[in-house]
């Protein structure tokens, strides 16, 4: 894993490894905020979900066992994922590519956890509080989503990833996962599910994760006013191979990555192997599930030797297509532009 920082730990996958349909947790970057918490005993765990209920809870982790669990295969990618290729540079963690990752959360749907304590029609957001701490003046990383999409039957308190109890550092013992989302909806090590009317109001709802509701040049103000809060990813591939700067022999290559669009279901990839000039069809792997990537490949007879840049195209059954330049904002927020590599053939 590459360290992108140490102070509160932030590990990015290496691009090459987006060539498995479900990542191995020991390959799945991890995002903090703030310290992660020491490491939680489930036996003592307790989890409150209060605020515009009809019906406080306290539930421990084997009351969620009781539950019926559900599984969903999702992407997760960091809404900062690709950052550092942004143009002019921004601030912030400077990942590349491997800020994302698929696996299979496992829990009971938080639907089902919200029924039980009763919503009333003034419950419009579910904010989540998980037990990580935020030092001195760095504000705590709580956030909400809409009630439609905590009721969305495929939304969970994850419990389980790839089929184990999650990690520490995947926020054991439970998580939200909302699937298609921007990773800083499924908050980890959650310990209190609060209704609210509105929208959270704290730093990582505003001004954290928004994007202007306007074109914006570096610069400009923005004012978190004329902003909305992220929510589904955008329609993105990535190479995993060959890698920047690969020296290939002439001989057939084998270009592969993956393809994901959030809410929506990736349609095809193309491959460009003249820097974007013309472009083929991908082969999409068998693997599917709704809110996970698309493995694909193309393979590709070198005709010279010489310089070569691939770039990868995807496109989603909601007409979105991945432009060759990704819409700048001032946090680098949902980068998605065509993906390009420059390789070497000898
Ligand atoms: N939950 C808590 N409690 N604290 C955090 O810092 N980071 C969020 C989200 N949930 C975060 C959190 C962000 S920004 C992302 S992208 C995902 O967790 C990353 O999940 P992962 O570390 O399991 O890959």
């Amino acid at each position: 894993m590459v360290v992108r920082s140490f102070r509160f730990i932030d590990l990015e996958m290496p691009g090459e490894f987006a060539n498995s349909w479900i990542t191995p947790v020991s390959h799945f970057y991890v995002r903090n905020h703030v310290f992660q918490p020491a490491p939680v005993n489930g036996r003592e765990w307790k989890l409150a979900v209060q605020g515009e209920v009809q019906r406080p809870l306290v539930l421990s982790l084997s009351d969620l066992a009781r539950l019926n669990g559900h599984s969903v295969t999702n992407t997760l990618e960091c809404a900062g994922n690709g950052r550092a290729f942004q143009n002019p540079k921004v601030a912030g963690i400077q990942w590349q590519r491997g800020a994302v990752g698929t696996a299979r959360f496992s829990g009971p749907r938080l639907g089902q956890i919200l029924e039980r304590a009763g919503v009333k029609s003034t419950g419009k957001h579910v904010m989540f509080r998980g037990l990580d701490q935020a030092p001195g003046k760095v504000p705590p990383f709580i956030r909400s989503i809409p009630i439609e999409k905590a009721l969305d039957p495929d939304t969970l308190l994850a419990t389980h990833m790839n089929g184990a109890p999650l990690s520490d550092y995947h926020g054991f013992p439970a998580r939200a996962l909302v699937p298609g989302w921007v990773g800083a909806a499924s908050v980890k090590w959650v310990s209190e599910i609060r209704v609210l009317e509105k929208e959270f109001d704290g730093n990582f709802m505003k001004p954290g994760y928004r994007l202007p509701n306007r074109p914006v040049q570096p610069g400009d103000v923005v004012n978190p006013e004329d902003t909305h809060a992220l929510t589904t990813l955008s329609v993105k591939s990535i190479i995993a191979a060959p890698g920047e700067g690969a020296r290939l022999n002439l001989s057939p290559v084998r270009i592969c990555g993956a393809a994901w669009a959030g809410e929506a279901d990736v349609r095809k990839v193309e491959i460009s192997t003249d820097g974007g000039r013309s472009w083929a069809l991908a082969m999409l792997g068998k693997d599917q599930e709704h809110y996970a990537w698309r493995l694909w490949s193309y393979d590709w007879m070198p005709k010279e030797a010489g310089e070569y840049v691939i770039c990868s195209r995807a496109s989603d059954d909601q007409g979105r297509v991945q432009p060759e330049i990704a819409v700048w904002n001032p946090s680098g927020y949902l980068y998605n532009a065509v993906d390009r590599v420059k390789v070497h053939v000898i």
